[in-house]
């Protein structure tokens, strides 16, 4: 009874915010997503009789107790799932740093949600996967399916495999500890905002925009709209009540560079979720030209901590090596 998976953190092109049942995290408006090749979780889940309480470890790391009863909570309905109530050793790997604003919560349900659905013998689909994932962590569903993928109310399925669009997410960190306010704990307050409402308004429009730019690989159709929904939530966060500012200094130099870049002719687009750092967008013959830019930028230096390079991944998978 035991197994381990590993899940891809995944980056929002529409992005989810705000939830219409905060306890079965149903969101307001569906959302379109990247797997990211270069921020994955690995959890090995072993359930037996010889663990007497859930064990939750992060190795390089500390989890909170908060972090822990999330844990146990998912462990307990895929154990109810599952019919029986044995404890389980969990441990978990990040490739990055988690609470950052990396989508850590959403590969780290997804892994567990496989490893331990996979440790119980569960014979689960992908869709009761992504439905089971949810309750975990909303965005977590992104990350179970293929490549680019949607998530619509209760799941989510893929649009189009990994290596439909040689995308890349260049992934640019500029702060490393956790964000003082968890996305989980925003969202409940998202519709406090005065823009909320013109936010859900304006989502069908530019939802279509993006399935039609994925369809013909339109990438400044893509990246005009991937930019517009980053800012236009963040709108939202800095009105809620109380604001959140998810953004410091190097975000908004980075921004600035975006388009300054841009405009010089290198098509590259910014989106940003629940922390500083800038996830710069831009397809894989302009990967070099993105790198070289950012390296030679003074004003950055010293203040970028890590650069990551993804591609888009497959989505998360059992794998035969175990964490312990
Ligand atoms: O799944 P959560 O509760 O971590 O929310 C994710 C929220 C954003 O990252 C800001 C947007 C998104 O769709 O990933």
């Amino acid at each position: 009874m035991k197994a381990t998976a590993v899940a891809p953190a995944n980056i929002a092109f529409i992005k989810f915010w705000g939830k219409k049942d905060a306890s079965l995290r149903i969101p307001f408006n569906t959302s379109i997503s990247m797997n990211l090749s270069g921020a994955v979780t690995t959890t090995t889940v072993e359930f037996s009789p010889k663990y007497k309480i859930d064990e939750v470890t992060l190795i390089d790391g500390v989890f909170s107790d908060t972090e822990k009863e999330r844990v146990v909570e998912h462990l307990d309905r895929i154990r109810k799932k599952a019919g029986m109530n044995l404890h389980a050793r969990v441990a978990t790997k990040n490739s990055f740093p988690k609470s950052t604003g990396i989508a850590s919560s959403a590969s780290g349900f997804a892994a567990l949600t496989v490893a331990a659905a996979g440790a119980l013998g569960l014979n689960l689909s992908e869709k009761e996967l992504t439905i089971l994932a949810r309750l975990g962590s909303g965005s977590a569903c992104r990350s179970i399916p293929d490549g680019f993928v949607k998530w619509k109310d209760t799941f989510a399925y893929s649009l189009y495999p990994a290596h439909y669009w040689d995308l890349r997410d260049i992934l640019v960190i500029v702060e490393n500890t956790a964000k003082d306010v968890s996305s989980s704990a925003g969202h409940d307050l998202a519709s406090t905002s005065p823009y909320f409402s013109v936010r859900l308004g304006n989502l069908p429009e530019r939802i279509a925009r993006v399935e039609v730019a994925l369809k013909e690989k339109d990438f400044q159709k893509l990246g005009e709209a991937i930019e517009e929904d980053s800012l236009d939530m963040h709108q939202v966060m800095q009105t809620q009540n109380p604001p959140l500012m998810y953004w410091n200094d190097a975000t908004k130099i980075l921004m600035d560079a975006a388009i300054s870049w841009r405009k010089n002719g290198l098509p590259v687009y910014f989106t940003i979720d629940a922390g500083p750092n800038v996830h710069l967008i831009c397809e894989g013959k302009d990967e070099e030209g993105v790198v070289k830019v950012l390296r030679s930028r003074i004003p950055l230096r010293g203040t970028v901590k890590e650069v990551i390079i993804n591609k888009p991944a497959a989505g998360t998978h059992l794998i035969g090596k175990h964490l312990f």
